[in-house]
This record gives structure tokens, C-alpha cells and sequence, in this order.
């Protein structure tokens, strides 16, 4: 029976959308899939889109001249510019092709960072990062010699900003998930954006968690760069967006060396060519634009309002459910509020590891991610090894969530306490 609409979204339509969805599991339950913060599923219009561009207009691009390599040339650029529309930015060119929102961050780490950052300067980071906005700064650290500073965290993983202006004094930039992919926090970007601005420092967005699930606006956030991944907004993996103010992305010297990226080369040395090529070195991820383009096509149809008011729904229905049917044996962690935070919960049940958490929920056909979620500083900070986080999107309805507190019950029932 299907799950009743508690939201503007017609989930129940959405879900026949995705064929993976229809596959029942080996044990023959009903796939209930909830790992959608570490790679969301696929719709058909993306599936499609990418099957017919490889069937009728591939080829690769900005180097034939022949019908095919225009079509191909004309579909990839169409990508940037509907990407660029979709996160507000002011051109194209402010938009980077990436492998993912790790290869941007890095980017920008290697880019801007190696040229602007040395002995004397500050690096501000928040303890709720993932390790993608973690390593590289330390990467860089190592060979450039500045400062790492960390904003704290409170007890319910909201960033603890009562310190902000001492951290931000003589930093040069602040490194900032906008949505915690541990606990759904989201974090008050704007308010950092206009004191870092205020104290002189650039501010790099971690976007991952934020563009799929809230309307995005770069302009509006007021930062200075920001990452994100196009497989975890119904898109394919293998292409990230970076996006930055044209101005640094000009003034930056090129990331990766290579074809494509150049404006010419001689036996002496080279000159890189204008963005965006500058940073997009090699053959790029040419069908996997065209992929991200019918996701954002596919999710600005659902709208993302709507898509945000349905997760705040579902994540109220799943805080109250679930501590409702597990009581104390049950920890979540991250803000109380579901206004407050995305559709992702980092759940402890009593001190059952999150690995057996998780095979007893895969029994139950639910799919939930185990583990540090790339972010074992915060885990430390939280104080512990994993968590069991299970995360919504456009296709989970409170059925879902009824099955992971029925598989959960049945996880504590197995562990007999
Ligand atoms: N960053 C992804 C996650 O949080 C992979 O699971």
C-alpha cells in the first residue's frame, strides 16, 4: 500500500522514475534505499539522455569540426551554462567541469591556495568537515606552512560560532560544508560569508549536501567558490562542478596540465588558455554534462522548494518515529529541529556497531551507509567510531522511514536489549 502524501511531492510517481527502485532485494523485500547522501539513484530522463547522446550525437569536443563534434561541442556547453543558471552564478565561465566535489576543492587548494597562502596566514576549517575539505588544506599545509584553525561544534552539531571573529583574524580563507553529510547540519553560510569578507578572507563552500536538496544560490550565499557533485542530485558520477567569482578563477593559475587547457605551447613553455578550459584539462566528462544537465532539468521540474519542504517533512516524521519506536536505545545526532538540518541521520543504536546496524537493516532490504562517513575528526569530536546514517530524497515517503524503525526494532530485538 502506498505511504500517504504528506507533502507536495508526488513520491509514488517520482519512484517509478527510477528503475532501481522496482528490484527487489536478494532476500525479496522491497528495496528501501536511504544512502542517497552518499550517491543518490537515477532516473530514467538521465539514463535516457546520456543513452541517446551516445547514440546519435557523441564525439569529442572543441577540437572537430565536423557535424558530431558541434552537436557534442553545443551539448556539453549547454550543461554549463543550465548548471550556472541553476546555482545563480553570473556566467559560464564561473562554472569548472570537474571529476567531483573533491577534485574541486582540491582545485582550489592547489589553484588559489598555492598561490595566495604562505607562512604567517590562516586557514579556518569547521570541525563538521568531511575529510574532501580536510586533506588537501593540510596537503597544502605541509609544503606552504600556514595555520589551520577549526571552528567548533556544539552538543547538538550546530556550528559553535561564539569565537568566530578571533578565528577569522588574519585568516585567508575559510573552508565551510554548508550541509554536515554526518548529521544534516546546515550551517549559517551567510553569516560567515560577510564576517570572513569582513575580516578579509575568501570563503569555499562545500555545496555536496546542499545543492541537491535546497535551491542554491551562489550570489545569495556570498561565497567565493563552492563544490559539488552531480551523483548525488539524481546525476552520474564522474563530473563535479566548481564554482568560483570569475575574477579569482582568472587571476588563479591552472590546476591540471594538459589538452584543452592551454592557449599555446612552445619547446620554451606555455600559456594557458581563458576559462573555463584553463581548469579543464584533457578530454572531460562530455556525457556525464549532458547527464547533470537532464538532472537539474529533472529536479528543477519537481521544483526545489518543494523538495526541501518535503525533506523538513519526512525528516520531522523520521526524528518523531524513530524516537517514538526506540526510545533511549536510540541516539541521533545533530539538531533537534528538523528546520535546522537535511534529510540525514546519523543514528547509534545503544553500542551496537553501525557495521552490525547495518547488515540487520540490509536483511530488511534497507540501504543505509556505516561507517565515519569521511569525517573522523567530527567523529572523534562526536565522540565515536560510526554511525549508522541513513539520508532521504525525492523518492523516500514515511513508508521508508517506518521500515527502518521496523528493521531497527528488529536490529535491537537481535542484539537482545
Ligand atoms: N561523501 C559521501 C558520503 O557522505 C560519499 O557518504
Amino acid at each position: 500500500m502506498a505511504a500517504e502524501p504528506i507533502t507536495p511531492i508526488d513520491v509514488a510517481a517520482i519512484r517509478r522514475d527510477f528503475p532501481v527502485l522496482e528490484k527487489p532485494t536478494r532476500a525479496g523485500k522491497r528495496l528501501v534505499f536511504l544512502d542517497s547522501a552518499a550517491s543518490s539513484q537515477k532516473p530514467r530522463p538521465v539514463l535516457e539522455a546520456m543513452t541517446g547522446f551516445y547514440e546519435t550525437e557523441y564525439a569529442n569536443i572543441h577540437r572537430g569540426v565536423y557535424e558530431l563534434a558541434e552537436a557534442s561541442t553545443a551539448r556539453y556547453e549547454g550543461a554549463r551554462a543550465r548548471t550556472a543558471r541553476f546555482i545563480g552564478a553570473s556566467s559560464p565561465n564561473e562554472v569548472i567541469f570537474t571529476k567531483n566535489a573533491t577534485e574541486g576543492i582540491n582545485l582550489v587548494a592547489r589553484s588559489w591556495g598555492g598561490a595566495n597562502l604562505g607562512p604567517g596566514d590562516a586557514v579556518v576549517l569547521t570541525q563538521l568537515e568531511h575529510h574532501a575539505d580536510i586533506v588537501p588544506w593540510f596537503q597544502l599545509q605541509a609544503e606552504k606552512g600556514f595555520e589551520i584553525r577549526w571552528i567548533p561544534i556544539t552538543a547538538d552539531a550546530q556550528l559553535d560560532l561564539t569565537d568566530l571573529d578571533r578565528l577569522l583574524d588574519g585568516a585567508k580563507l575559510v573552508g565551510l560544508t554548508a550541509m554536515s553529510n554526518v548529521t544534516g547540519t546546515l550551517t549559517p553560510v551567510r553569516r560567515i560569508t560577510d564576517a570572513a569578507h569582513a575580516a578579509g578572507a575568501l570563503v569555499l563552500v562545500d555545496a555536496c549536501q546542499l545543492v541537491p536538496h535546497v535551491a542554491t544560490d551562489v550570489a545569495a550565499l556570498g561565497a567565493d567558490f563552492a563544490a559539488f557533485s552531480a551523483h548525488k542530485m539524481c546525476g552520474p558520477s564522474g563530473i563535479g562542478v566548481l564554482w568560483g567569482r570569475e575574477a579569482l578563477l582568472d587571476a588563479a593559475p591552472p590546476f591540471l596540465g594538459g589538452g584543452g587547457m592551454i592557449l599555446d605551447v612552445t619547446l620554451e613553455g606555455f600559456t594557458p588558455g581563458a576559462l573555463p578550459a584553463k581548469f579543464e584539462a584533457g578530454t572531460p566528462p562530455i556525457a556525464e554534462a549532458v547527464g547533470l544537465h537532464a538532472a537539474i532539468e529533472y529536479l528543477d521540474a519537481i521544483g526545489m522548494e518543494r523538495i526541501r519542504e518535503h525533506e523538513v517533512t519526512l525528516t520531522g516524521y523520521a526524528l518523531r518515529t524513530l524516537t517514538e519506536r526506540l526510545g533511549d536505545r536510540l541516539t541521533i545526532h545533530g539538531p533537534a529541529e528538523p528546520a535546522a538540518r537535511g534529510g540525514v541521520l546519523s543514528l547509534a543504536l545503544a553500542d551496537v556497531h553501525a557495521h552490525d546496524v547495518s547488515q540487520v537493516l540490509d536483511e530488511h532490504g534497507v540501504c543505509i551507509r556505516p561507517g565515519h562517513h569521511c569525517a573522523k575528526p567530527l567523529m572523534r569530536v562526536l565522540g565515536t567510531n560510526a554511525t549508522a546514517r541513513a539520508s532521504f530524497y525525492v523518492y523516500n515517503d514515511t513508508d521508508d522511514v517506518d521500515c527502518l524503525a521496523e528493521a531497527l526494532e528488529a536490529a535491537a530485538d537481535f542484539f537482545a536489549f
